[in-house]
């Protein structure tokens, strides 16, 4: 099929690919066709991988985790660091045994990846076994690609260069019965000088408030209690729409639906978590007891160079202001090191701010050189040797604050939503506190979905254990 192109699509899209499933079901359904998704990347991906595994189960296929044993293979991709598509590719190597083996099993590709040009050719010219591409702008269309794969025999390529409109009430699957993902916005304007995000992922784009609170209510009527609210940056949520809201207001509306039961959300861009939205969380008794808030450096020349637009002190400014409307409130965040020029008085900067802040858990990372964004071409890239030092002791930082957090638990009552049977001893199950904390605790599997207070006796660090009271 052809090259990029611009397409205008409407949201009777959804209705056409709704029937091209019908279709593909009829030939599908007595086959025993089976699937399998392997997701990289955020939870953006994962949603995404939700909407996929909707659309391919109504078409008939059945789920495996056993890529052997499948007869369409699909990675949805990341971008956003070199070892994601490292892995990636490696990937593809293995597949092209297995296909020698199988040659009816059909290979998609999709996610952030495949909208890079450099990816896109390097697939086309070397790896030919590829049968199926689609981008982040596209991905409902996946059954129509399908069906002009199995009408063609040849690959399929689609790749969109932007956004179109957003396309409503496709199917989508989800992990838990009881707990959900909501996109409120796509893509980013941010444009953090490190980041790939905002040229695969487009311009941000906000739902419309009512597509929103109409999906958490049929959720909710199906059995969801905890919903998070997904997009790149929510604190900006609403700006662009026709009638422009806030956050805060998007949240006060999500927390007053009946039989929800908690509200997460991610990601919050300190630069725009206004004084209106710790007003609304603090008030709202559904938003959980938790906040993940990106710092990535400490230094404010480094802030500045990653046009972050804010400074330490207005960050640590933020945070108290934060604990002080709630507050034993866990704080998670995610830090990058060795960004160009960063000097050993930089990381210290960074190193102090996990001190102050105490967060609950962090995510930390090694800046990666992505091209095509500014950082790619700064001067002074730190040597690998010079990072790996920095992000060890910064690790061995992270680390024990974060037992010392998790110590505090001990002997505390929480409450704990029950998710699944623990893997390695079925007499527990496994849960969340509000604060986002893994909690094992013997119970009976009925309680799975349930949310009951818990004591904790142990603390392991990574998780806690407690006996339900
Ligand atoms: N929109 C979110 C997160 C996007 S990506 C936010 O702004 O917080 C998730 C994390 O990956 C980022 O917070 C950042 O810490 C990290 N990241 C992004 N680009 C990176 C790069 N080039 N190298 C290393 N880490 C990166
Ligand atoms: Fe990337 Fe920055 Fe946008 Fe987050 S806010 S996705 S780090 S550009
Ligand atoms: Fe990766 Fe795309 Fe998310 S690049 S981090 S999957 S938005």
């Amino acid at each position: 099929m052809g090259e990029r192109k611009e397409i205008k699509i409407t949201t009777v899209e959804a209705k056409r690919q709704m029937d091209i499933i019908a279709q593909l079901s009829q030939h599908i359904k007595d086959k025993n066709l089976k699937f399998c998704i392997s997701t990289f990347g955020c939870q953006m991906n994962a949603h995404d991988s939700e909407k996929i595994q909707g659309m391919l189960k109504q078409i008939g296929y059945i789920e495996t985790d056993k890529e052997a044993e499948a007869d369409l293979i699909l990675y949805n991709t990341c971008c956003v660091r070199e070892n994601a598509e490292k892995k990636i590719f490696g990937k593809l190597g293995y597949l092209k045994l297995l296909k020698r083996k199988k040659p009816d099993l059909l290979i998609a590709l999709c996610g952030c990846m495949m909208q890079q040009d450099v990816v896109l050719e390097n697939l086309k010219k070397n790896y030919r076994h590829v049968d199926i591409i689609f981008g982040t702008y596209n991905l409902y269309k996946l059954p129509e690609l399908l069906q002009t794969r199995f009408e063609t025999g040849k690959a399929v390529i689609d790749i969109w260069d932007s956004h179109q409109d957003i396309v409503e009430d496709l199917p989508s699957e989800r992990k838990y019965p009881f707990k959900s993902c909501v996109n409120i916005m796509f893509g980013c304007n941010n444009f953090c000088t490190y980041c790939i995000v905002p040229y695969v992922r487009g311009r941000e784009r906000s739902r419309k408030k009512e597509d929103i609170l109409n999906e958490i209510r049929t959720l909710v009527a199906d059995g969801v209690k905890e919903i998070m609210l997904l997009g790149q940056n929510v604190n900006s949520y609403g700006k662009n729409l026709e009638e422009p809201m806030t956050f805060a207001q998007l949240l006060r509306e999500v927390n007053a639906i009946e039989g929800l039961e908690r509200i997460r959300f991610m990601t919050s861009h300190p630069k725009d978590l206004s004084d209106e939205l710790i007003t609304a969380m603090a008030e709202c008794e559904k938003v959980c007891n938790s906040l993940h808030l990106p710092f990535q450096a400490g230094s404010s020349e480094v802030l500045r160079r990653m046009n972050r637009h804010y400074t330490k002190e207005s960050y640590l400014e933020l945070v108290r202001k934060v604990k002080e409307a709630m507050p034993n409130i866990a704080l998670t965040t995610d830090i990058i090191v060795g960004f160009p020029g960063e000097t050993d008085e930089d990381f210290e900067e960074t190193m102090d701010v996990v001190r102050q802040v105490g967060f609950s858990s962090a995510f930390t990372f090694i800046y990666s050189k992505r091209t095509g964004t500014p950082a790619a071409t700064m001067e002074d890239q730190v040597p690998e040797d010079v990072t790996k030092e920095r992000f060890n002791r910064l690790l061995d930082l992270v680390n024990s604050m974060q037992a010392d957090y998790m110590h505090t638990f001990l002997e505390q009552e929480v409450s704990v939503l029950f998710e699944e049977v623990n893997k390695q001893n079925p007499e527990l199950l496994s849960g969340r506190t509000s604060e986002g904390l893994l909690v094992h605790a013997k119970a009976d599997h009925s309680l799975i979905g349930q949310t009951r207070a818990v004591k904790i006796t142990e603390n392991k660090t990574h998780y806690l254990v407690g006996t339900c009271l």
